[in-house]
C-alpha cells in the first residue's frame, strides 16, 4: 500500500512527464495544460505524492462554471437562476502504479470536501463532472454523482446540499 503525502498543490517541478494513468488524453492534459493552467489561475489542481518515491499518484482539477437550467430534471429547475453556477471537477486521474488502492477516493473526497468550503463563501448548485465512458460513469455514481438528464454532453452533477447532508465539510 502507498504512502502518500497531504494534498497540496501542483508545483512547476512535480514530474508530469513519468505519469500515466493509462489514458492518453489525460496524460497530455496533465503533461501540457496542467501547469499552464495553475500559473493563469483558471483552474487549480491538487496532486497526492507518494512518500517514498515522490511520484505524483494522482491529480484532481477544479475550477467554476455554469450549466443551462433545462439540463436540471424538470422538477427541479423551478426557483433557480438559469444558468446556474456549478463547481466544475475537470480531471480526476490516478498513475497506473497506484490504482486500486484508494487514490481516486482520497482525492475525490479532497475535491468535494474543498468545494462544500468554498461554497460557504461562492454560491455554486453542486459538483459537475464529464465521464470519460461508461466505466468512469460507475465511478461516479457509487459517489452519488448522478445524470444530468437535458445535458447533451451527458454530465453528471452531485448537489452541494447532498454533499452537506452527508457530512462533507463538517468539523
Ligand atoms: C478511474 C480511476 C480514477 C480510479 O482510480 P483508483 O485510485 O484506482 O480508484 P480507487 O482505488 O480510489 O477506487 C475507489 C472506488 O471506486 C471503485 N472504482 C475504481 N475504478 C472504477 C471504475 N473504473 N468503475 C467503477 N468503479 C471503480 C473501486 O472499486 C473503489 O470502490 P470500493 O472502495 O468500494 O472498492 C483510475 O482508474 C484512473 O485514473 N483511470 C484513468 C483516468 C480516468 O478514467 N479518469 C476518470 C475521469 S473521467
Amino acid at each position: 500500500m502507498a504512502r502518500l503525502k497531504p494534498p497540496r498543490p501542483l508545483d512547476e517541478s512535480d514530474d508530469r512527464e513519468s505519469f500515466d494513468c493509462g489514458r492518453e488524453s489525460m496524460n497530455q492534459w496533465f503533461r501540457r495544460h496542467a501547469w499552464r493552467n495553475q500559473q493563469l489561475g483558471v483552474s487549480r489542481t491538487t496532486v497526492l505524492e507518494d512518500s517514498e518515491s515522490g511520484a505524483i499518484a494522482g491529480y484532481v482539477t477544479l475550477s467554476t462554471g455554469q450549466i443551462e437550467r433545462e439540463f436540471l430534471p424538470k422538477a427541479s429547475q423551478r426557483n433557480k437562476p438559469d444558468p446556474i453556477p456549478i463547481f466544475l471537477l475537470g480531471q480526476l486521474a490516478v498513475d497506473r502504479r497506484f490504482q486500486g488502492m484508494g487514490v481516486a477516493r482520497s482525492l475525490l473526497f479532497y475535491a468535494l470536501t474543498t468545494s462544500v468550503l468554498v461554497s460557504r463563501q461562492i454560491g455554486s448548485f453542486g459538483v459537475l463532472t464529464h465521464p470519460l465512458d461508461e466505466e468512469v460513469r460507475g465511478f461516479y455514481r457509487r459517489f452519488g454523482f448522478e445524470e444530468l438528464p437535458g445535458d447533451p454532453r451527458r454530465a453528471m452533477i452531485v448537489r452541494i446540499k447532498d454533499l452537506e447532508r452527508n457530512g462533507f465539510g463538517a468539523g
